[in-house]
């Protein structure tokens, strides 16, 4: 069985970049949904008892389990997503080492934000922006609908959601709004820093 991991802190703790009303929807009943799907889909398989992490490489790119692949990698992704995020009020400096490797890649944070918003912007329907390393090297990536970086080699940091459930409620059609308010306010990059093993 795979279940809903706990939100790393309360409904509220997002408002006013993302309100608890989004949050109820979106964790209570989009992420709840991806888990529960994907708990009737592999119910009295051999793939029940792999990790979620080995299960989305198992069936990645076999078309006979798209739907089984959907659901897993959507409830990783969503995982992930929550872990980027931290309360509003939380203040996180960065580390010395992020700062030097944001600057050695990007130029500068604000490079990256563009960066990251012109990726969230661009990602026709449904999708992820992920910060990754590639290697070594500081990118931002982004995958469409359920797809995942996990399994391609890439060490993912940080990821927004940018599917329409992600921001509807709030910002309505301005994902672009959505995206800066999040990456101003919102990113954890202790997560950030430790994914990159800083
Ligand atoms: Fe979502």
């Amino acid at each position: 069985m795979f279940t809903l991991k706990s939100l790393p802190f309360s409904p509220e703790a997002l408002e006013p970049y993302i309100s608890a009303r989004t949050l109820e929807f979106h964790y209570g009943k989009h992420h709840q949904a991806y888990v529960d799907n994907l708990n009737k889909l592999v119910a009295d398989t051999d793939l029940a008892s792999l990790s979620l992490e080995d299960l989305i490489k198992k069936v990645a790119n076999q078309p006979a389990q798209a739907a089984i692949f959907n659901n897993a990698a959507q409830v990783y992704n969503h995982d992930f997503f929550w872990a980027s995020l931290r309360p509003a009020k939380q203040a996180m400096p960065m580390s010395t080492a992020l700062v030097a490797l944001i600057k050695r890649d990007f130029g500068s944070l604000e490079q990256l934000l563009v960066e990251a918003k012109e990726a969230a912007l661009s990602q026709f329907g449904s999708g992820w922006v992920w910060l990754v390393l590639d290697n070594d090297r500081l990118k931002i990536v982004k995958t469409a609908n359920a797809d995942t970086v996990l399994g391609r080699g890439l060490k993912p940091l940080l990821v927004l959601d940018v599917w329409e459930h992600a921001y509807y409620l709030d910002y309505q059609n301005r994902r672009g709004d959505f995206a800066l308010a999040v990456f101003a306010n919102l990113l954890n990059w202790e997560f950030a820093a430790h994914n990159a093993g800083l």
